[in-house]
């Protein structure tokens, strides 16, 4: 039997082609059956759209299968659906983590068809915008980030969380452009490493950390074949595991000398690790994460940054307007220690 996902009707916009086969759901003595609603190309009009709405009708299906023409339609679209005010925040935070992800899939398994810089560079402006705008953006996107570590969702949820970052920090629109790309791209070089060792259940032997320490450096050496790809993206590549205290890789750099948008992204991606179930362990909770990454690795942090950091997550939580806080929320009890913790007391 076919396998259908279900879709917003709302993520629909009147006068485009869906490139995939739509279906409405019914039931016929209990046994759900899928109606042909509108043909893979076919022009979605208002009628149609008056139609659904009139019979009250707000999820279609499509093949599991087509799916993927479904998220291209959304990419496609995604400047569009991001601009309406008729789509929820939550629907549009929703649809920016699904292209994110969608797009980050695919370009770490098809390694030949090169890097698409310009749907990566396309998705930042997009994102960027819609997190400067809309102020539920946050509460929203926290929301949409995922639990299970793979490499591309753990690309998309640093991605995400850094341009919030950048947000509080105040940065510039174009510095977050640069920056969300660097970030969705950090970890291109993966594609590089042998897949056993990638996702190797438990600790790594010493010659297979060294091949797991060259992902930046591959990442660079893939992504400067690109035209349009900007220096500040490149730079969170070749930079976001050197630590502060000059003991990190490949080139053991620290301090400043560590370009400001791979300080922040060794912040975000050792954050993002640590909060994400892997096969050998248990995703730590938000609080706790911060302390393992205050007890443990402040060294390897730019330790201003850090407290800003620590700061943007306790603000974070009266920015959350939503029973279900996601994976990077905090409870009210866990903001108050985190902010006697460290923004209070800047000890870190
Ligand atoms: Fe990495
Ligand atoms: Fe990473």
């Amino acid at each position: 039997m076919k396998e259908f996902l279900a879709i917003n009707e709302s993520t629909l916009i009147v006068d485009t082609e869906v490139d995939c086969d739509l279906y409405i759901k019914s039931h016929v003595n209990g046994v759900p059956r899928y109606v042909l609603f509108s043909h893979g190309g076919e022009m979605f009009r208002g009628d149609r759209r008056r139609k659904l709405v009139e019979n009250n009708i707000d999820k279609l299906y499509v093949y599991a299968n087509s799916y993927k023409s479904f998220n291209d339609y959304q990419e496609q679209n995604l400047k569009t659906i991001l601009a309406d005010d008729g789509k929820s925040s939550g629907e549009k935070s929703n649809i920016v983590y699904s292209v994110a992800k969608n797009l980050t899939q695919e370009l770490l398994n098809d390694t030949k068809s090169g890097v698409k810089m310009d749907r990566v560079t396309s998705w930042a402006d997009n994102t960027v915008d819609y997190i400067l705008k809309d102020e539920n953006a946050f509460s929203n996107l926290i929301k949409v980030t995922s639990h299970d570590y793979q490499t591309y969702t753990h690309s998309v949820n640093v991605s995400v969380l850094g341009l919030l970052f950048g947000k509080f920090l105040g940065f510039s629109q174009d510095s977050m452009r640069s920056l969300g790309t660097g970030l969705l791209l950090h970890d291109f070089g993966k594609i590089e490493i042998p897949l056993d060792i990638l996702n190797k259940p438990g600790s790594l032997t010493s010659d297979e950390l060294k091949v797991v320490a060259k992902h930046p450096e591959a990442g660079i050496s893939l992504l400067t074949k690109e035209d349009n790809i900007l220096k500040e993206s490149l730079v969170i590549v070749a930079q976001h595991h050197e630590n502060y205290d000059g003991t990190g890789y490949p080139n053991r750099i620290g301090g400043n000398e560590i370009e400001l948008f791979a300080r922040v992204s060794r912040i975000i991606d050792a954050y993002d690790a640590i909060t994400t179930n892997r096969c050998y362990k248990n995703a730590l909770k938000p609080f706790s994460a911060l302390l393992e990454m205050r007890e443990n690795m402040a060294s390897c942090f730019d330790t201003e940054l850090f407290k800003e950091f620590i700061c943007f997550l306790g603000n974070a939580n009266t920015l959350i307007k939503t029973d279900q806080p996601g994976k990077y929320g905090m409870q009210g009890g866990d903001i108050a220690s985190v902010q006697n913790h460290s923004c209070i007391q800047p000890s870190v």
